[in-house]
């Protein structure tokens, strides 16, 4: 009898085993077929997505504490080749001209008699002569940022506190207080989760030797990683999963708690900067070893965050037509 019950039992697991690999290569299929890190495919998707990442390269230096003119030649070249070739074979798009003026504002921000910058209007002139002279565009570079003004929210609108949100990267030199802290958090916690299952978790540091050393492991807060006075980690505990269909529930489950945690920093005042965890095994085990984090949860995202200084300039990070996004299903 006990030899059937071991011979079911090891049934089940292989074939819990099978799914799961046959799930993952279903994963594994569909992303290799549809990310495209060359851009070989016939749609313009992927291009369009890279030059949304080079020029938003260019307006977030332009919002650094001390952004440097003519920073990150090699991107704004890269941009440059991009956008000629884009114009070139598909003409206009909203965030063609987000791009365009991104780098006018760069151009703006060089010495009058910098050489680079003779090259650069030379490039985009021959760019905006495959651009139709009428087409809608969208803003681009950077726009002046004052803080959350929590007063004249005493009427709360979501729609203007919503609209009041930017990803901010500089902070001013005050001090966030744990009470603070454990409030955000707790607002985080009103986030749905599936079945109310809450797998989130938030590492947060504020010890400023041990930030550094985070941030040193994460790619996207170069210019300003050095003045982040608080950093949030969060994550999403695997052990709160239990079917093969619930794989990826934990990356929908955390996005929701980290916006939420956004909006609870900015409904006290406290500027945030999405910091991503893009990253491959070898990085994410360091970052689990420097800040003590089980194999058991996923890091979803880190988040930079400190009251924003009185006045800045944070990246326009203008937004595709609505027409792009929403879809009606007949
Ligand atoms: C998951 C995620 C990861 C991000 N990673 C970075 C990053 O590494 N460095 C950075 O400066 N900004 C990062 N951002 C901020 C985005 O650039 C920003 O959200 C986007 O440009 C929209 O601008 P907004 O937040 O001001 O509306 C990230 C945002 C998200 C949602």
């Amino acid at each position: 009898m006990w030899v059937i019950k071991i011979a079911k039992s090891s049934q089940k697991k292989i074939q819990f085993l099978f799914r799961l690999f046959e799930n993952y290569l279903y994963d594994l299929k569909r992303f290799r077929k549809h990310a495209d890190p060359e851009r070989r495919l016939p749609s313009n998707q992927s291009q369009l997505a890279y030059i949304v990442m080079l020029y938003h390269s260019i307006e977030k230096g332009l919002s650094l504490p001390h952004s440097r003119p003519g920073f990150g030649k090699d991107k704004l070249e890269k941009l440059l080749f991009e956008l000629l070739s884009y114009a070139k074979n598909h003409g206009n798009h909203p965030f063609i001209y987000s791009a365009i003026c991104s780098i006018a504002q760069y151009k703006g921000a060089m010495e009058q008699n910098d050489p680079q910058g003779e090259k650069i209007q030379t490039a985009l002139d021959a760019i905006q002569k495959h651009l139709k002279k009428d087409a809608i565009g969208l803003p681009g570079g950077t726009i002046p940022f004052h803080g959350f003004d929590m007063d004249s929210d005493k009427h709360f609108s979501f729609a203007s506190f919503a609209k009041r949100r930017h990803s901010v990267r500089q902070f001013a030199d005050k001090e966030i207080s744990i009470g603070l802290i454990e409030k955000a958090v707790r607002m985080a916690q009103t986030a749905p989760s599936v079945c109310n299952r809450q797998s989130n978790r938030v590492h947060v540091c504020k010890r400023q030797d041990r930030i550094k050393e985070i941030l040193s492991c994460q790619q996207g807060n170069r210019g300003f990683g050095h003045q982040v006075p608080l950093v949030f980690i969060v994550t999403s505990s695997l052990s709160h999963f239990l079917s093969i269909g619930e794989r990826n529930q934990c990356w929908i489950d955390g996005g929701l708690f980290l916006m939420t945690l956004i909006y609870g920093l900015q409904d006290q005042g406290i500027a945030t900067c999405c910091l991503n965890w893009s990253v491959e095994k070898e990085r994410d085990l360091e970052l689990r070893q420097i800040a003590g984090i089980p194999d058991s949860e996923n890091i979803v995202c880190l988040l930079a965050a400190g009251y924003p200084p009185e006045h800045c300039q944070v990246a326009c990070s203008a937004r595709r037509p609505l027409t792009e996004v929403l879809q009606y299903i007949e």
